[in-house]
């Protein structure tokens, strides 16, 4: 039996379920029940029946799956894939910013640390972040821990005080402004696709900013025939499967190599044996769970 076979035997056997992130290498997208972004892998964790749900990505995805389906058992096939990003913001910034203003949200990325999401008021993904900040009542605003996302969200929502915090995904850092103005002489014709992490001098040269699965949407969608995609290349995959007649390149190869840690080999790993489960902190589950629930409500 091949370990394809060995896999779906075994998540028959056990009622698991695999989700994965777009990121993850392309062989093990091939045995996902679910890929998609973190906005829609957190509703179907939320939604599924399944006893066993492994994630096909970094942490704070597992964490989050565990936080808002805490009876199922999350496995992750890599418990070192761990996004630098989710470390980049303290509880004690957060107090200090609280101090300072009567009226303030603190809005928390979903890539973050389940201890930062229980000291946030609301999470967000890069799908609904402006939809959610919008729909809150505070005019202040504290967005932790990606810089990037939140300027991109404060330039949607100019009534409102934004507070940042200097975390960043270095991927996304990574990808140059001066680099993709040279990728725009070369291909003139082609739409420049742009996730909201990437830093503000390369979503002032793109043509569309959204979260992976917007960017795969939206090249859907358009009349271009071609496209410089300004993510992580994982998404290629998708976008060259569903639409084989458009081009699509892209600025050098930004690759998370955290995403990249998880093999097939490892999902049949922990199929077989249960190890690297999730497990949470008591005291932070209700506090975390709530600021995801809020924005899923706030989502809608
Ligand atoms: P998406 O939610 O847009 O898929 O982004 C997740 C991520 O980690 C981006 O770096
Ligand atoms: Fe984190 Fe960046 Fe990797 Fe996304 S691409 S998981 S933000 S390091």
């Amino acid at each position: 039996m091949d370990i394809i076979e060995e896999i779906n035997r075994l998540k028959k056997e056990k009622n698991a379920v695999i989700l994965s992130h777009y990121y993850v290498d392309d062989d093990v997208k091939e045995v996902a029940d679910y890929t998609g972004d973190s906005y829609y892998l957190s509703k179907v964790a939320k939604e599924t029946d399944a006893d066993i749900i492994v994630l096909s990505g970094v942490s704070f995805m597992g964490e989050s799956a565990k936080l808002l389906n805490p009876e199922k058992t999350v496995l992750m096939p890599d418990s070192h894939a761990d996004c630098p990003m989710a470390h980049m913001a303290t509880v004690e910034y957060i107090e200090k910013v609280k101090e300072k203003y009567d009226d303030i949200a603190i809005v928390c990325y979903i890539n973050s640390t389940a201890l930062l999401k229980s000291h946030s008021d609301v999470c967000v993904t890069s799908a609904n972040a402006v939809k959610v900040v919008k729909a809150l009542p505070n005019k202040n605003i504290l967005f932790i821990p990606d810089e990037n996302l939140g300027r991109y969200v404060a330039s949607q929502i100019p009534e409102k005080n934004f507070i940042f915090n200097p975390g960043f995904c270095p991927i996304h850092k990574g990808i140059s402004a001066a680099e993709l103005a040279e990728c725009k002489k070369k291909f003139p014709d082609a739409e420049v696709l742009t996730h909201p992490e990437c830093t503000q001098d390369v979503l002032a040269l793109s043509d569309f900013i959204g979260s992976t699965s917007g960017i795969i949407k939206y090249a859907g969608e358009s009349k271009a025939a071609s496209f410089i995609i300004c993510t992580e290349c994982g998404v290629l995959y998708e976008l060259r499967e569903r639409y084989p007649d458009k081009t699509f390149y892209t600025v050098g190869l930004p690759t998370c190599v955290n995403m990249k840690k998880v093999t097939l080999e490892k999902i049949l790993d922990v199929l077989k044996t249960g190890k690297n489960e999730i497990f949470l902190d008591n005291d932070l589950k209700d506090k975390a769970l709530a600021s995801l629930d809020k924005m899923l409500e706030l989502a809608k």
